[in-house]
């Protein structure tokens, strides 16, 4: 999380908390469609007879909030928040899930697009995943994407027998799940459907390949896959996924986002375009475990206080060194020396400040390497310098 904050602030995005529930309206703009909306959503009356939802994803959330404060262009965002989706609970699927994610608003210049994918791949870099594959897809806009559909439709319209149990009867509603599709049936019978990457119109071909571009530049390497649609309705142009590999197929998505570039106006606002991604905390967690790579989080403790005196020197010592940015813990109970140094040990801090009675009574402390064992007393007035030099 503390990586994940650093490296989005890092890049100019700024945490936004949105609500963990709101207008079932908003919920409902990211696709009608989908599962999500028409399933997933745990949706209930308030005792004024709100027609409210538990949050299924965050983009919509932050798009709501952008329409309503109107910050200023481009907006960049990044948070990390429970969405709640009911289904059927199994390995990688639950009913509350975390997500960090960004979303950029304002812009539809396509080296966000890159800034935007970039951020997510490395995400799973800093985690240290090597198994996991960058899928890319265009699904065009407004001027392509229709008549993309239609051809689409008819293809699919001459197999609809051939299709799964699903999508028989809803193809021609929603043709893009079919490609999405990980039956066998529906595989079979698509194998040669036409694709939007072939059916870009010209502004979204150059979107595309500057995206490409970008992307190579910056050595991400990258999949295109003609077959990702993602299961909300929203997106448009630049479409991604983050499959892990050493999961389990069905629930391999560590991440996944796109454009939305007509969101903001489904949800009354002024045209504007956006992009963003999510990515599955408990998805990632796994994905690291099953490739053996468990991140040990670094310490934040760098000096730990050992006082047997009657741990008021503690308080103050602690509170001067955190004052000064420098991580400090202690341990509490009048513990002995011996059981503190073995908190010491456990909280991975580099430097033990000892407080002991001889300490006390002159003024000084002692300073103890915690790897090394070497030891120094200083004067207590000179603890912070002498602390900073060693840690430095
Ligand atoms: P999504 O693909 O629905 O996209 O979810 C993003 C990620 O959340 C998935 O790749 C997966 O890792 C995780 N996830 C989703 N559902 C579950 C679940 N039931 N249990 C465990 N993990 C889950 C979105 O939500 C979009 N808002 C992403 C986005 C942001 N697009 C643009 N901006």
């Amino acid at each position: 999380m503390a990586r994940f904050a650093g490296r989005v602030e890092r890049a100019g995005y700024g945490l936004v908390l949105s609500p963990m529930f709101e207008d079932v309206g908003v919920f409902e703009r990211v696709g009608e469609g989908t599962d999500v909306v028409r399933k997933e959503m745990y949706d209930f009356e308030d005792k004024g007879g709100r027609h409210l939802a538990l949050r299924p994803e965050g983009t919509a959330s932050v798009v709501r909030a952008y329409v309503q404060h109107r910050p200023r262009p481009p907006f960049k965002a990044w948070y990390v928040a429970p969405n709640f989706r009911y289904e059927r609970p199994q390995a990688g699927r639950f009913r509350q899930h975390h997500q960090v994610g960004v979303e950029a608003l304002g812009t539809d210049d396509a080296d966000l697009d890159v800034e935007v994918v970039a951020l997510a791949w490395s995400v799973c870099r800093d985690l240290g995943l090597t198994r996991v594959d960058l899928l890319l897809n265009s699904l065009g806009d407004d001027a392509c994407r229709p008549a993309y559909l239609d051809l689409l439709r008819s293809y699919l319209a001459e197999r609809v027998d051939l299709l799964c149990d699903e999508h028989s009867s809803r193809a021609l509603d929603n043709p893009l799940r079919v490609l999405d599709c990980k039956r066998p049936a529906c595989r079979e019978a698509t194998a040669d459907a036409p694709q939007m990457l072939e059916h870009l119109c010209e502004p979204c071909r150059a979107h595309f390949d500057r995206v490409l571009a970008g992307l190579r530049a910056l050595a991400v390497p990258v999949r295109l896959e003609p077959r990702l649609v993602r299961g909300l309705d929203y997106y448009t142009r630049t479409t991604f996924e983050l499959a892990a590999s050493a999961l389990d197929s069905a629930q391999n998505a560590v991440g996944g986002g796109g454009r939305y570039d007509k969101l903001a106006e489904a949800l009354g606002g002024p045209p504007t375009t956006g992009i963003g991604f999510g990515m599955g905390i408990e998805r990632l967690l796994l994905a690291c475990d099953a490739e053996g790579v468990f991140p040990v989080p670094e310490g934040a403790v760098e000096v730990y206080i050992v006082d047997t005196t009657d741990g008021a020197a503690a308080i103050l010592v602690t509170a001067e060194l955190r004052e000064a940015g420098i991580g400090a813990d202690r341990a509490f109970d009048r513990r002995s020396m011996k059981a503190q140094f073995k908190q010491a040990d456990r909280s991975g801090a580099r430097l033990a400040v000892v407080v002991g009675e001889r300490e006390a009574a002159a003024a000084t402390v002692t300073l103890r390497d915690m790897r090394s064992g070497d030891q120094e007393v200083v004067p207590r007035a000179d603890l912070v310098d002498h602390v900073r030099k060693r840690l430095s």
